[in-house]
């Protein structure tokens, strides 16, 4: 049997209590892991002055972790500079925010040649190998120029822009030709595989013939669409426990008889969550009757705190929301509530479940597997509703959803005074079409369609002259 390699930035070792919030790559891998012999390579979250050059080996069930300390330098360029303040907000449209800095750059393709170069020793003829997301597009160049000739799949969870935004980016021709290396790419939605073949064909002058592309030296690569999914039976579970948590406990009590709203992101500039206060602010004055009717429950764990964009967002966030609460709310009644604590998954399950709105409006999004997560948790009988962001790629998938634009909070407001007015006959409508799309494409379909695909590989795997 192959084993399966993946490869990403972070690793997520199973937590042995279980109660810790499992990864989403952990989520989506888990059945993978169960079909074949695993091997998960990445950086261990931890900083060392003097890292080693061989990975530290870790098992756990059948899957060995061989995870990579970084060194300052290393977390500094490679991680907080590259791959967060440049590739991040360029693939997120976000030009304004994109800051390109040549020792980032370097330190980038340094990282990525030093794990090419621990993983390579660890590789078997047969392994398939698996690399997921922005930190590792030139793992798969740096492993080739090593002799490796295994089937390389990459999985791009966050958009792929159109050619003339990632065009900006310096260094963009070469990760173009770099991500060319791999046999398989995957990437959330057609319009992001569409966007990527363009580039590649354009920049690197490869020849495209449907999903294939064939680069100067003979290699072919396919760039294809695989939304990712969730583990739909798992949430639902548990969605359908009895809430015994504090904070869940807490939330109902806090809520009386109001509605609840809920936001859950991570606290990233592409969430849109001042906007989303905003339209929620905007729907308050607009609607004066549900003053004190309705709660916002905005979730929105702190990230990647040591980058300055992300800084600016949080205290830009922190004042948004006291301006709205200091303006609209009263002595027994804060409009909305705003945590910097990330929940335990079945907290959030719970807390879904309550929800009467699922406020799920990113500025842009790969995917957002909150908005699945959101549906799969519903109550079938009396289900809440989804206002979803057209710019999430899934909004692709769940088009009875009601779909705005971020950009627009009259637009926003509108559809949660919408949501909140809905019917039960239409919400249990709607719900149970959205229900079927994440049921059809869910997370084992996912990444067995992946893998099929990139095991069905038949074409040359060049190593680079
Ligand atoms: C996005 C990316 C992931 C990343 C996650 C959390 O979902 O696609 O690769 O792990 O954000 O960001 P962080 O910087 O904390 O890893």
């Amino acid at each position: 049997m192959p084993r399966l390699v993946v490869v990403s930035n972070r690793v997520a070792i199973p937590d042995p209590t279980g109660k810790g919030s499992a990864g989403g790559l952990a989520v989506a891998l888990k059945e993978a892991f169960q079909a074949y012999q695993g091997l998960w390579f990445g950086w261990s979250g931890r900083v060392s002055s003097h890292p080693s050059p061989e990975p530290k080996m870790v098992d756990k069930g059948n899957v060995h972790y061989a995870l990579m300390d970084l060194a300052p330098i290393d977390r500094q360029e490679y991680y907080n500079g590259f791959a967060n303040r440049a590739l991040w907000p360029n693939m997120h449209y976000r030009l304004g925010l994109s800051e390109f800095s040549r020792a980032d750059y370097a330190g980038y393709l340094r990282v990525n040649r030093s794990f090419a170069n621990a993983l390579g020793q660890m590789i078997r003829p047969d392994d398939l190998i698996w690399v997921h997301d922005y930190h590792l597009i030139p793992l798969a160049a740096e492993l080739r120029a090593l002799g490796v000739t295994n089937r390389i799949g990459y999985f791009h969870h966050i958009p792929w822009p159109a050619p003339e935004v990632f065009g900006t980016l310096p260094g963009s021709r070469e990760l173009l030709r770099a991500i060319a290396d791999y046999d398989l790419v995957g990437v959330q939605t057609d319009l992001d595989a569409d966007n990527l073949r363009r580039a590649i064909v354009q920049e690197v002058g490869a020849t495209q013939q449907g999903v294939e592309l064939t680069t100067a030296n003979g290699h072919q690569t396919r760039v294809k669409g695989f939304p990712i999914g969730i583990d739909v039976k798992g949430f639902q579970q548990l969605a359908r426990r009895p809430p015994t948590h504090r904070i869940v406990k807490q939330t109902l009590a806090s809520l009386v008889s109001r509605n609840l709203i809920i936001g859950v992101d991570r606290l990233d500039y592409s969430k849109g969550i001042p906007e989303r206060m905003e339209a929620f602010e905007r729907f308050l004055v607009a609607n004066p009757d549900q003053r004190g009717h309705v709660t916002f429950l905005q979730i929105a764990p702190t990230s990647r705190s040591e980058v300055p964009e992300y800084v600016s967002l949080s205290r830009a966030t922190s004042e948004t929301l006291g301006r709205i609460n200091g303006s609209l709310g009263e002595p027994g009644w804060v409009p909305i509530h705003y945590v910097t604590t990330a929940y335990p998954r079945s907290v959030l399950a719970n807390l879904y479940r309550i929800a009467r709105v699922g406020l799920v409006t990113p500025m842009r999004d790969g995917m957002n597997l909150v908005a699945k997560e959101y549906v799969a948790a519903q109550d079938p009988e009396d289900p809440g509703v989804l206002v979803l962001s057209k710019f999430a790629g899934a909004a692709q998938q769940l088009t009875d959803a009601l779909i705005v634009n971020p950009n627009d909070k009259f637009e926003v407001a509108e559809a949660i005074r919408d949501a909140i007015h809905m019917d039960r006959d239409e919400r249990k409508e709607r719900w149970r079409r959205m229900m079927k799309a994440i049921q059809d494409y869910d997370v084992s379909w996912w990444a067995a369609s992946f893998l099929k695909d990139l095991s069905d590989y038949r074409g040359m795997s060049k190593v680079r002259s």
